[in-house]
């Protein structure tokens, strides 16, 4: 998205206005593993429509479009390439940005956002509009188990880069029992336990979501729960990735509490999320911020400052903020 002052003004509200589109195509291409299929080179769009089972003229008109802002090229007419932003969408790159491209316009995220004039008019959420509940309540029901899926594969595929970036930007040594928060499947915990010999790794999250967690290795336990009513005992470190976004200061104190109530007390608490800048230049956690509000019912992007008033009401105090080579920084708190 071009930044103000960088296009007319017509073409910079039409892109605005255009955004729908791209996101649309992008997930259809990923959805039918067109990336995938140009790994080896590019292909005539007839060709690429036969290997995908897509429909060609479609296929073309799509393609044409993409390449026209970059995500492929086309080094001759009709046929079609890999760009460096593409490649990201194939499933089976380190990064690989595919899960995420299928989950945004699959229904546990389109339907929400297809309700953004109610949610500037009501402040509830996109989710509470189209189903009448939460997102994460929602996504589990067992009639959208392929929406589950789709919700897993994308916070797994989108945790891995970031997940390797904390992991090699902090110092994870020195810990005993590293215990990771709705750790979802165990991807980043598993990470970061390469760089803790020495500890032990305790995934919590709900039963149901720690139950499907697989290869986790001897030394990490899996511990199935409500964060909101208590969290395993006795961590000398607790990281919480992309967990605080999805919940608003009540929840997030709640959470906090519990943890500075059982955590020993010389531990860290460690938070995973991209820092909400002060000042007004273009930024990622403002994209994110608003996704939270679409999403989750009270979720949102904090400032630094943000963070410490909320850990001073938990009896924490903020000890630091680590930036890594992603969006996403690491907040850092310790008993007050
Ligand atoms: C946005 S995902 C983040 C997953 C993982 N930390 C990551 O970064 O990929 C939020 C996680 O919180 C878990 N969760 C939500 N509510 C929870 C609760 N009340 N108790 C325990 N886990 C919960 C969800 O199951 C999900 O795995």
């Amino acid at each position: 998205m071009a930044g103000p002052g960088e296009l007319p003004p017509q073409e910079q509200v039409m892109q605005g206005l255009f955004g729908f589109m791209v996101t649309k195509c992008l997930s259809a291409v990923a959805k039918h593993k067109i990336p995938d299929t140009l790994k080896d080179g590019p292909l005539y769009y007839t060709e690429l429509a036969e290997k995908t089972g897509t429909n060609q003229r479609a296929l073309h008109r799509i393609m044409r479009m993409l390449s026209g802002i970059g995500m492929f090229t086309e080094p001759e007419p009709g046929k079609y390439a890999l760009t460096p932003a593409s490649e990201l969408l194939r499933s089976d790159v380190p990064g690989s940005l595919h899960g995420m491209a299928v989950m945004v316009s699959s229904e546990s995220h389109w339907q929400p956002w297809g309700r953004m004039e109610e949610v500037l008019k009501t402040g509830n959420s996109g989710a509470m509009h189209a189903f009448e509940t939460d997102m994460f309540t929602w996504v589990q029901r067992d009639e959208n188990k392929e929406q589950w899926q789709i919700f897993n594969e994308a916070m797994t595929s989108f945790s891995s880069g970031i997940s390797h970036a904390i992991a090699d930007a902090l110092d994870f040594s020195g810990y005993k029992h590293i215990v990771d928060i709705g750790g979802g499947h165990g991807y980043f915990l598993k990470t970061i336990l390469e760089k803790a010999p020495n500890a032990k790794g305790t995934l919590f999250d709900m039963p149901q979501v720690v139950e499907g967690a697989n290869d986790l290795g001897e030394r990490i336990q899996r511990e199935g729960g409500d964060f909101f009513k208590a969290v395993p005992v006795g961590g000398d470190c607790y990281t919480l990735k992309h967990i605080i976004h999805d919940w608003g200061d009540e929840q997030s104190l709640t959470l906090l509490k519990n943890i500075a109530s059982v955590m020993q007390p010389d531990a860290k608490i460690l938070i995973a999320e991209i820092v909400m800048p002060e000042t007004p230049e273009p930024h990622p956690a403002k994209f994110m911020d608003v996704n939270m509000l679409a999403m989750t019912e009270g979720g949102c992007e904090r400032t630094e400052q943000e963070y410490a008033d909320l850990f001073a009401k938990a009896g924490l105090k903020l000890n630091g903020i680590h930036p890594t080579p992603s969006p996403v920084s690491v907040v850092e708190a310790v008993k007050a």
